[in-house]
């Protein structure tokens, strides 16, 4: 039967109220409750998820996850329920316990297959007994010597965008809510955590249980499993590491509870009552991920000096930006990213000042720049909401999003000023609390409650829907960062260098120092820099990226600098690093040598980063 019609004819009376409040009503047959998703195969109009059991065993022999996912479902009178799965088995399916009859669709590159199970008008629960294969693209299996411990395996999964359904099958679209328990059941050495209340200590028998009870998107399920212990650093912040992490992390962490507070005194109440970070091994293919209650972050962000945690502010931000709010489908993917962008970099700023703030906003004002630029051949890629029909969601998932989006909200505020767009986002926030919103929706919402009461003509469509970057942009500025390149110019007019001018450099002064090299400047200059300042060395994972790109972009080999660079792809997995790297070897000319560090690099990267690396270097397979 045609779906459209299905829902027309059976769809409940509460439904159509819930529904017709904030639908146009237009055409009777498009009522319905979820907006067209073109990266799921699920039909939430028909039948939706809206609670998970899950009971697993993680068995790190064979690398599999098995055991059952059970749904309690909202059924509209419908005979059948669709989930979303990517290379994994299914063995068995029951409807409210009974065995029942399912079929999986065909297998699509991206979106993998649909699994329909059969069910009656009123079966309230489905179970799906499977297992993982070794095609998983959410897993990450890490051997002991990938650890920092290097004494025992770990295990961390990654969901967004589509790829919780290559470890559970589930309906996997931003728009879908659920709330979930889980048991899980691990090697007795180890301890598993979730985007859920989590344990503190060790379980005796290796078994877990968690609850989540605020409904999150299914994006939002992550699980770890490793040697693991806790540190609090207040009663709702804390940190989850391996022994030999556990006290830089929380030393790095410490302000966890002041950024929570600055950040709740900003938009509103942190609803999800227990922050903690997790620092995952350096294999983790991002900064940071924003997984409700725990957020995963590479071990990169542990500089010993507490520069690199803007980067906690952003996961942080994405408790209202996201998680509490959240893009309707991956083309709004602005709309996590960019209001976060904007969030963290007013966190920054309430615990630490304009300065630091303004130069983290010129640091994303220059990557937005270089991302334009990358583009230049196809600027419709550079648009805030994205058309990502028949593509993966990765390929949308740029700088634009985040810089550009941050770019819009800062100039919107400086339009508006900043008390009123400070309101303006706090009531955003309330309002669509534990839902999706669209761009549309966004357009709508801010037309109504903040440009037409304060009687303000914005471009919000050109910023929304055109390329490249309006002419009413905030313009940012940093003293800091012209000391910086006063600094550098002075050094390349004369040979000697006072070195006590940068003593009280922070990071973002470094790496805008380094990311600012002019045309003019050589591998030499680049050997006396690094005589001075022995930044082949730096221990700072940002300074040394930066510096390693410029060594690539300028032929410079002194220092062990080669060695370095490799060391480091080889280390760590963090996509944007490894990506910017990979990607200046080849604008270089140095396939080859990308070619020779990535066949000994590549086993150690997740699968998000192996995709973009194996694009980029031309390896199909
Ligand atoms: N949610 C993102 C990570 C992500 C984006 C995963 C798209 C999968 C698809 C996370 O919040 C993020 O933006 N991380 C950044 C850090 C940040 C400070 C900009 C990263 O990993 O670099
Ligand atoms: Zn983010």
């Amino acid at each position: 039967m045609n779906t459209i019609k299905k829902v027309s004819l059976f769809i409940p009376l509460v439904l159509l109220a819930l529904v017709s409040c904030n639908t146009e009503n237009k055409d009777k047959k498009t009522i319905v409750k979820y907006a067209k998703e073109l990266h799921s195969f699920a039909q939430p109009n028909i039948s939706a998820i809206n609670h998970l059991s899950l009971d697993v065993n993680v068995d790190f022999n064979t690398e599999v996850i098995s055991g059952k996912a059970t749904y309690t479902i909202e059924n509209n009178n419908a005979s059948e329920i669709v989930l979303d799965t990517k290379f994994l088995d299914i063995e068995k399916v029951e409807a409210d316990g009974k065995d029942t009859t399912f079929k999986l669709g065909k297998f699509d590159e991206q979106l993998g297959q649909s699994l329909t199970i059969d069910i009656e008008n009123d079966t309230k629960t489905v179970s799906v007994y499977y297992k993982t294969t070794d095609k998983t693209e959410a897993l990450q299996w890490l051997n002991p010597q990938q650890t920092a411990d290097k004494t025992h395996p770990f295990l961390f999964t990654q969901g967004q965008a589509i790829l919780t359904r290559t470890w559970i099958p589930i309906q996997d679209s931003p728009q879908i809510r659920i709330t979930y328990d889980a048991t899980v059941k691990v090697p007795n050495e180890l301890m598993a955590v979730m985007s859920a209340e989590n344990p503190k200590t060790k379980s005796d028998n290796g078994v877990y249980t968690f609850k989540m009870e605020q409904p999150i998107s299914p994006y939002l399920m992550a699980l770890a499993v490793g040697n693991i212990e806790y540190k609090a650093v207040s009663e709702r912040t804390g940190v989850y590491a391996e022994k030999s992490m556990i006290d830089k992390a929380h030393y790095e962490f410490s302000d966890m509870e002041k950024m929570v507070a600055a950040a709740e005194n900003l938009y509103g109440d942190y609803d999800w009552d227990q922050f903690d970070v997790i620092v995952l091994p350096p294999s983790f293919p991002f900064g940071g991920m924003e997984n409700p209650r725990l957020t995963f972050a590479t071990p990169t962000v542990i500089a010993g000096d507490k520069s690199l945690t803007s980067l906690i502010a952003h996961e942080l931000a994405h408790s209202w930006s996201g998680n509490l709010v959240t893009n309707a489908t991956w083309d709004d993917f602005w709309l996590n990213e960019g209001f976060t962008v904007y969030f963290e970099i007013r966190i920054m700023e309430a615990l630490y000042g304009k300065d630091r703030a303004n130069m983290i906003a010129l640091i994303s004002r220059q990557d937005l720049d270089e991302e334009i630029e990358s583009f230049k051949e196809e600027p419709h890629r550079t648009k805030l909401k994205l058309d990502l029909k028949g593509k993966n969601p990765d390929d949308g998932m740029n700088s634009i999003a985040y810089d550009k989006g941050y770019l819009f909200l800062r100039t919107l505020e400086e339009t508006v000023g900043r008390e009123k767009f400070d309101a303006f986002l706090k009531s955003y926030f309330k309002t669509h609390a534990f839902s999706t919103v669209t761009t549309e929706k966004f357009i709508d919402y801010l037309n109504t409650n903040l440009l037409e009461p304060n009687q303000v003509t914005f471009n919000t469509e050109e910023w929304i829907y055109q390329p490249g970057i309006p002419s009413n942009q905030a313009k940012i500025s940093s003293d800091k960062f012209a000391n910086a390149e006063k600094t550098l110019h002075q050094f390349l007019e004369s040979d000697t260098i006072d070195v006590s001018i940068t003593k009280d450099w922070t990071t973002l002064e470094w790496v805008h120092f380094v990311r600012n090299f002019p045309e003019t400047m050589t591998a030499k200059d680049m050997a006396r820099l690094d005589e001075a300042f022995d930044l082949s060395n730096a221990t700072n994972s940002h300074i040394a990226m930066v510096w390693f790109e410029q060594a690539i972009n300028l032929d410079y080999h002194g220092n062990a600098v080669d060695q370095n660079i490799e060391d480091f792809l080889i280390r760590v997995g963090r996509r944007w690093y490894v990506n910017t790297l990979f990607k200046a070897f080849e604008r270089n000319g140095k396939t080859e040598e990308a070619l020779a560090i990535y066949k000994k690099s590549r086993d150690n990267y997740h699968s998000v980063t192996v995709n973009t690396i194996d694009e980029l270097l031309g390896i199909s397979n």
